[in-house]
């Protein structure tokens, strides 16, 4: 049985009070015998004071990138250890803002994956067609080709200490959200591709959507076979909201 996650991308947002008020309203809102794992990911900044007011909480916290090295000459970046020493438990990889704003390429992404889990932590790896590729009929090339570049590089049995997010772009802080069935549609690709090397680690795999998931949609999504839980942007930045998109999980 997959456990749910809803996990909070609150991408170059707050300030630091606002991201104190709003991690403490959410832990009023989430509920001790949860039946879904909830987290956090929050700008580089935000999270010393993060994780200090997560901490002996149900809340998780996680960064949004993680660095392709342990340390070094490596400006701009922050590592696996570092993210630890701050209980971080996940870090996103691959977020297509990351792929299409800093031109992250999928050998980057996969090398960012295998440091965090060196490093301990989960990776998020973020997969997804843009509007063009899904208009061409490329979407299942497009999201086998971003697994791929990890399989190919680490091995199907890195996925046991991984989190997946499929995030069609053209769903991204558009207010267009794909329908629970396109979404399945990918989910389960995604789910029979990775069976077909490992039907157990296919099976134990989170697999969270995200683009454009409110309240009002939420529940829909989830309720699908392959959906594990949602990865979310603008909605997770408003307690009232991201809470009751975990309860919908
Ligand atoms: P929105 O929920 O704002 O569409 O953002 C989704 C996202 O990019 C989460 O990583």
């Amino acid at each position: 049985m997959r456990r749910p996650l809803v996990i909070g991308n609150w991408k170059m947002h707050g300030t630091r009070k606002s991201n104190l008020d709003l991690i403490a309203q959410i832990q009023v809102g989430l509920n001790s015998n949860q039946n879904c794992d909830v987290a956090v990911c929050v700008p580089f900044v935000a999270i010393p004071e993060a994780s200090t007011a997560v901490a002996n909480s149900s809340l998780g916290l996680g960064s949004q990138n993680i660095a392709n090295a342990e340390q070094g000459a490596y400006t701009g970046e922050v590592s696996a250890s570092m993210l630890a020493e701050y209980q971080c438990k996940y870090a996103l990889v691959g977020h297509s803002e990351r792929r299409q704003i800093y031109l992250e390429n999928d050998e980057l992404v996969a090398s960012r994956y295998d440091f965090a889990i060196k490093g301990g932590l989960i990776p998020v790896l973020c997969i997804g067609e843009t509007d063009d590729e899904r208009e061409q009929g490329k979407t299942f090339d497009v999201v086998e080709k971003q697994l791929s570049a990890v399989i190919e590089h680490y091995g199907v049995e890195s996925l046991s200490k991984a989190v997946l997010a499929y995030e069609p772009v053209w769903a991204i802080g558009t207010g267009k959200t794909a329908t629970p069935e396109q979404a399945q549609e990918v989910h389960a690709f995604i789910r029979q591709l990775i069976a077909k090397q490992n039907a157990a680690i296919a099976e134990n795999l989170i697999i969270l959507y995200g683009g454009s998931v409110k309240p009002d949609n939420a529940k829909e999504l989830f309720g699908q076979a392959d959906i594990d839980g949602g990865l979310i942007g603008g909605a997770s930045l408003q307690a009232d909201s991201f809470l009751a998109i975990v309860n919908a999980a």
